[in-house]
């Protein structure tokens, strides 16, 4: 594998890793706000990052390959509110998703085949990520920073497993 590419997928392990501390971050903000359904869901999001930190963790070892598992930055965990809270994770999952495709430019480039079919899985998540992020913006915004509104929401988030 072109060192290029293990070190962009080394890199990318720890920020799927940094993910799932910043929904634990907004999953905090929404238990101390009372919301233990937006709570919940994030804490959950937060356990699906971890596991995509490991997908590709496994993946570079099964390549052979080393993990540096270097220290993490510390997650924004102070929102101004439930918006602010939700958008942080949109721009976040953006975020991610131009970082994965880096990657695969980097693949497509050293025409590692193997690489690029591992990374398919994460364009396609990614999509589903960044679908979900933008869906609960807007969801949050119709209903507004007025806790009474968000409670309607909150119990529905908290049915997911
Ligand atoms: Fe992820
Ligand atoms: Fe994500």
């Amino acid at each position: 594998m072109d060192k290029k590419i293990t070190e962009l997928l080394d890199a990318q392990v720890n920020k799927e890793l940094y993910s799932a501390y910043l929904y634990l971050g907004i999953s905090k903000f929404f238990s101390k706000e009372g919301l233990g359904g937006f709570a919940s869901w994030y804490k959950v999001q937060a356990e699906e990052e971890q596991e995509h930190a490991m997908k590709i963790y496994d993946y570079l070892l099964e390549n052979g390959q080393d993990v540096t598992l270097n220290s993490l930055a510390a997650a924004n965990v102070d929102f101004k509110d439930a918006l602010a809270a939700v958008k942080e994770a949109d721009k976040h999952e953006h975020y991610i998703t131009k970082e994965i495709e880096k990657i695969m430019d980097a693949a497509v480039e050293h025409k590692d085949y193997r690489t690029q079919l591992f990374l398919n899985w994460f364009i396609t998540e990614q999509e589903e990520e960044e679908h979900n992020s933008g869906e609960m913006v807007e969801k949050v915004e119709m209903l507004g920073n007025d806790k009474k509104n968000l409670y309607l929401l909150d119990k529905e988030l908290g049915s997911r497993k």
